[in-house]
């Protein structure tokens, strides 16, 4: 029997990764797409504000998803920080020889726990999807690009409603076992509550250790930072966010926002969580983009940061 003081894990990490998806989650959902050096800039300043992982647009099809065309040249026009990484997503061969000619360091490639989705979104089944998935992830690997996954549905489906967490560990085990170094478990039309997010995590991480997996959140009812929280407890230590709450998927009727950035900074920021990530640098990017956009940041955090700051401008005058 053991004697002496009971110790009790930290009921929170030392530290997050924030995935900032912006630049590709958030601008693949706008009607308005922004010039190339726009897009530019603003990965400047998400790098600026002390982003390390900063996903910078997609190698798709441009008749698919047109906001996202000339990747290549936003690639191509980047600074390219040391320690800084900038993913592009990937649906097959074709869109990792154009993410090679430009230099890509880092894929990350899609697929989804739900047939119907996959359908609509990659024109694929799932089961062929993995199978390509497969060939462009040894394909990358072999040129020394890291991989990461994307587990679409997670928690819900737009088109079949519920979706099976059976369904989203096979599919989480099979990007792992081809190689991805982490799989994002993304709530793509943003459904999940806390405790289902939680049952979600504790059933991936019987076929994929939870060191290798991240979190996406889409924002559609106000659930994704309380979705955050619990799964921090199950031990996830990287979280996709978006600044500005900008975000959804084309193929995705009724996903809003992701989670914001500057929302996620600020609890994380609250509980005494490293990122590296500086909150005021972080939301003027969110008002730099939302400017071009010609509208406001959807990030609580952001608004009432600008509303202190005029508060304090009106006091001064
Ligand atoms: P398809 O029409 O079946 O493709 O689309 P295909 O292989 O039959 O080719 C048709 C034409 O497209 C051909 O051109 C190809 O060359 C061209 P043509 O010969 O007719 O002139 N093509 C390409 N062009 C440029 N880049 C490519 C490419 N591939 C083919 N890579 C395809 C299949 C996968 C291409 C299409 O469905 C597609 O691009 N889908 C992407 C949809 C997308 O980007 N969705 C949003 C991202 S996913 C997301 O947001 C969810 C996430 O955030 C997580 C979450 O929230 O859950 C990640
Ligand atoms: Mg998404």
């Amino acid at each position: 029997m053991t004697t002496g003081p009971q110790t009790t894990p930290p009921p929170y990490p030392d530290s997050v990764r924030i995935v900032e998806v912006a630049p590709r989650d958030g601008l693949q959902n706008e009607d308005l797409g922004l010039p190339v050096e726009t897009r530019i800039e603003f990965i400047e300043r998400l790098a600026d504000a002390g982003l390390t992982t900063i996903e910078a647009g997609s190698f798709v099809s441009p008749d698919w998803v047109p906001q996202m065309a000339d990747t290549d040249q936003v690639l191509a026009g980047l600074r390219r920080r040391e320690g800084v990484s900038y993913p592009v997503l990937v649906p097959n061969m074709r869109g990792l020889e154009g993410a090679l000619r430009a230099g890509a360091r880092e894929i990350a490639v899609f697929a989804a726990a739900s047939e119907t989705f996959s359908q609509k979104n990659i024109n694929s089944t799932v089961s062929d999807s993995l199978s390509r998935y497969a060939e462009v992830a040894a394909a990358a690997r072999a040129e020394g690009v890291a991989v990461r996954g994307y587990v679409s549905c997670a928690l819900g489906c737009p088109y079949e409603g519920e979706v099976a967490l059976t369904a989203v560990r096979d599919v989480a085990g099979s990007l792992v076992d081809m190689g991805c170094y982490e799989v994002s478990l993304g709530d793509t039309i943003g459904v999940g509550t806390p405790e289902k997010a939680r049952m979600m995590v504790r059933a991936v991480a019987e076929r994929v250790p939870v060191a290798h997996l991240a979190v996406h959140f889409h924002d559609t009812y106000g659930q994704a930072l309380a979705n955050v929280l619990a799964v921090l407890y199950e031990g996830v230590r990287v979280v996709d966010s978006s600044v500005a709450g900008l975000g959804g998927c084309p193929y995705a009727p009724g996903a809003a926002g992701n989670l914001a950035t500057e929302d996620l900074l600020f609890m994380l920021d609250g509980l005494g969580i490293r990122t590296g990530v500086r909150l005021h640098e972080l939301a003027a990017a969110g008002r730099f983009i939302t400017g071009h956009l010609g509208r406001t940041p959807r990030s609580r955090a952001a608004q009432a940061l600008a509303a202190t700051a005029q508060a304090v401008g009106a006091m001064e005058e």
